[in-house]
């Protein structure tokens, strides 16, 4: 018998009103999407009939006139993910909550809630958050620098995890005739005190099937890899070309190994919308069709949320790309250098750099053939072990469910059906030990 292939992960990003600040010109987008029920509960209905692993709602918690349309006017993450739970049975559920703006034990109940609610189906993104207006909205006199976020990133994941262990399993005895409902010896108190945090717990809910949600994370910096390789089960990245992504791959994978992990049990997924058409031709008028949808002054408006709100509108667009790279680096570190390297390699101009970035083209123009070949090759170079995928205009990935996804189960390299029921037996991951179970038997044994 043949060696099965490894096997694609596949997740599908909700943004309403479109990807991009433009996209929602589009004849046929809908501008309303971004707080239309029956539009998430479609998209989920799509991504679950196209077995997808999970769907991931992002967030941020500032806004301002510059902002995106999707942005601007949006869901609460597990609000939704929870009403769309009760709509689909399979798929996971992840959802962006940031370390610096939110409390470990309303972010650990609120998820175990999701876990529960979904029967083992809930994940969680976390993010230091990147828009520096967000301390203002949260009574904080300034953002976090980056390197400290970090540092809150790793312990708050201590905090909120041993939070999710505070019930053993089995502890919930519900006992009526003896009228015992839990037993005390398996209810566990965290304790922590750290540099940022001061947490007693326990926490007011039990684990559930899948024991703890699964861990995303993006951090694509020094300190961003570091903490995705050491502690998240699957990581989201930008688009890039496959070169960049072969060795942000063996970079992350090579860190998850130095961390004593098992480097297939971590998930690289980057980020990308495709373009499909039934002809390459018709792919790229697509394509055409929505980059033609950008003005030079949304770009710019854009391009200026990454560089703390800086008004780029104040420069010649058609002159050299102005060195104000310090003012991107507290915010999304990576953006900034990928900004940078490329302005210093290819010379670029002002609108150029905004262009670029405001429709990035990406990889995947082409018809349904061409972007299961694309896939492949990702998956068998090592470039990504699969992908999260955007919409890109609408109808875009009813078209990728519908002539993409069969193309990838012929080749083997995706499932025709979910394995299991939880998040983690979709994604082959195991339960998590309960640590203080674990301890116990450890101290049993010794
Ligand atoms: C696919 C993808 C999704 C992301 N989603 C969010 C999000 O929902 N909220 C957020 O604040 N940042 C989000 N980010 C940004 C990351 O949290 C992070 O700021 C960024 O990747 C830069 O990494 P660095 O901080 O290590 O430089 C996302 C990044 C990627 C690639």
């Amino acid at each position: 018998m043949a060696t099965p292939r490894k096997q694609l992960k596949l997740g599908h990003m909700i943004e309403g009103a479109g990807r991009t600040w433009t996209d929602w010109r589009h004849p046929d987008a809908q501008p309303g999407a971004s707080t239309d029920f029956a539009y998430y509960a479609e998209s989920a209905r799509l991504a679950e009939q196209g077995k997808f692993d999970f769907l991931f709602i992002a967030d941020s918690l500032s806004i301002n006139a510059k902002s995106s349309p999707h942005y601007l006017n949006r869901f609460e993450p597990v609000t939704i993910l929870s009403a769309l739970a009760a709509v689909t049975q399979h798929i996971g559920l992840t959802a962006t909550i940031t370390v610096s703006y939110t409390e470990p034990f309303n972010l650990a109940r609120q998820l175990a809630s999701l876990d529960h609610i979904s029967g083992g189906r809930a994940g969680w993104n976390v993010v230091t958050s990147w828009l520096e207006g967000t301390a203002e909205n949260f009574s904080k006199s300034e953002h976090l620098a980056h390197d400290v976020r970090y540092r809150l990133a790793a312990e708050y994941l201590d905090v909120v995890q041993g939070l999710w262990d505070s019930w053993e399993d089995g502890a919930l005895v519900h006992d009526k005739a003896s009228g015992v409902f839990f037993d005390p010896d398996k209810l566990n108190t965290l304790g922590h005190k750290g540099e940022f945090l001061s947490v007693k717990g326990p926490l007011n809910i039990a684990r559930s099937r899948q024991g703890q949600p699964v861990i995303f994370q993006a951090g694509a910096s020094e300190d961003g890899r570091n903490f995705a390789a050491k502690r998240a089960d699957a990581i989201f990245v930008g688009d890039s070309a496959l070169q960049d992504a072969q060795a942000y791959y063996a970079d992350v994978k090579a860190r998850a190994a130095g961390f004593g992990r098992d480097p297939d049990k971590l998930f690289i997924l980057p980020a990308l919308a495709p373009i499909i058409g039934s002809t390459e031709a018709e792919a790229e008028a697509r394509w055409q069709e929505r980059a033609e949808l950008v003005s030079i002054e949304a770009a710019l408006g854009m391009l200026g949320r990454g560089f703390n709100d800086h008004d780029f509108s104040v420069y010649d667009v058609n002159a050299p790309f102005p060195d104000v790279f310090t003012k991107g680096f507290n915010s999304s570190q990576s953006a900034t250098v990928k900004i940078a390297k490329a302005v210093q390699e290819e010379n670029l101009t002002l609108r150029q750099v905004a262009l670029r970035f405001a429709t990035p083209r990406g990889n995947f123009v082409g018809t349904p053939e061409q972007i299961a070949d694309k896939f492949e090759q990702w998956l068998d170079a090592k470039g990504s072990d699969g992908f999260v995928i955007g919409q890109a205009l609408p109808g875009q990935f009813k078209l990728l469910v519908e002539e993409v996804i069969p193309i990838l189960q012929r080749r083997g390299i995706y499932r025709e059906d979910y394995e299991g029921s939880t998040f983690r037996d979709n994604l082959g991951l195991d339960v998590p030990t309960n640590r203080y179970t674990a301890a116990k038997v450890a101290r049993a044994v010794a």
